[in-house]
């Protein structure tokens, strides 16, 4: 553990406040010597979901990588399960140098003043995880992350979970199966208004909270791919789960801007081909972890799994339509047309 963990006992927020005063005053510093004379570097990695989905995966592959190739004079410490910071609180926790490295999903860079990366959510948007790269690998998706700079933090790179399905205590297979349903949605505009679109009430929670208020009622369904749902034990507290694939959820791995920039270049260069590694290996992982889900799911039998007809996601489609024109200028028209453009290439 660095100098710089909180103790287990003293409460995220308060660890934030504290870490406020002296994250950068002392634990950067310290860290930029410690680098520059090739000596010990500790990267803490934090994020929400267990070990066992496509992040946390990744994540272990990268810790695995960069210690295996500095010898462990790079330490890459992991929070997973949202241990160390949840939603609300992971993206500060990096900016004030509480931790060095996240991997937030992109739904969630849009309340922190990029709404351009919204665009990932909107329904249907996507065929299949091809043209998700027609962005990310391309113009549009390095000048995604170029952005994020404007709030002191480093992009470098995405990677998949994959399509999301939708659950409940009934099946939901047409629009008017959302009638009045509650449903937990990351903190993204787009991802309200398509709930909305289909008659439910989006509820924004943080993912650590969306199994308990499921199982309290506080919100009667919810989406993620399978393998967010299997390893929260959603599946034990929702009687349906619909097979909608009706959204892409994907991740950019972000690091404090100061964190990167104190590396040597020897470090940062290690690091970087470590992570490229580590996404490449979580996208190869990444539908196998979610079909490995669903066929535990299968055989847990705690919930009806239901498949849609063309017909029936075809409607459920056409009811979230209005949601690109209506979102448009929220994420904004030159970012709309950029992605446009770029998912007709190859096309
Ligand atoms: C969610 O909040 O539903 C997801 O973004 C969690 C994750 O990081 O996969």
């Amino acid at each position: 553990m660095s100098a710089s963990d909180p103790p287990a006992r003293i409460h995220r927020r308060q660890y934030l406040r504290g870490a406020t005063a002296c994250a950068l005053a002392s634990a950067l510093p310290n860290q930029q010597s410690l680098a520059a004379a090739g000596k010990t570097v500790t990267l803490r990695f934090s994020h929400v979901v267990a070990q066992e989905t496509p992040k946390g995966l990744a994540a272990q592959r990268f810790k695995t990588l960069t210690e295996q190739r500095s010898d462990g004079r790079i330490q890459v410490l992991l929070y997973p399960d949202g241990q160390l910071y949840g939603d609300q609180d992971e993206i500060q926790a990096l900016q004030l140098g509480a931790v060095d490295m996240l991997a937030p999903s992109l739904s969630k860079f849009g309340r922190i003043g990029f709404p351009e990366f919204e665009l990932f959510d909107l329904p249907f948007l996507f065929g299949q995880v091809a043209d998700v790269r027609r962005i990310t690998q391309g113009p549009l998706g390095k000048r995604l992350l170029e952005r994020l700079g404007r709030q002191g933090l480093t992009g470098l790179g995405y990677f998949d979970n994959g399509f999301k399905q939708m659950s409940a205590n009934r099946p939901l297979l047409a629009p008017a199966d959302f009638a009045g349903l509650r449903m937990r949605v990351q903190a993204s505009r787009v991802i309200a208004a398509q709930m909305r679109a289909l008659g439910a009430q989006p509820v924004t929670l943080a993912f650590s909270e969306t199994r308990r208020a499921l199982e309290t009622g506080v919100v009667d369904g919810t989406e993620n791919p399978i393998s967010n749902f299997w390893t929260q034990g959603m599946h034990e507290v929702q009687s349906d789960l619909s097979l909608t694939e009706h959204g892409y959820l994907g991740y950019a791995v972000v690091v404090n801007q100061r964190f990167w920039q104190s590396l040597s270049g020897a470090d940062s260069a290690l690091l970087g081909q470590a992570l490229r590694e580590a996404l490449a290996y979580g996208n190869d992982i990444a539908d196998a972890q979610n079909d490995k889900a669903l066929a535990a799911l299968r055989q847990a039998g705690t919930t009806r799994i239901h498949s849609l007809s063309e017909t029936q996601r075809a409607r459920l489609r056409q009811t979230v339509e209005p949601v690109h024109r209506a979102l448009a200028n929220r994420i904004g028209l030159s970012w709309m047309d950029a992605m446009r453009d770029a998912l007709k290439q190859g096309a």
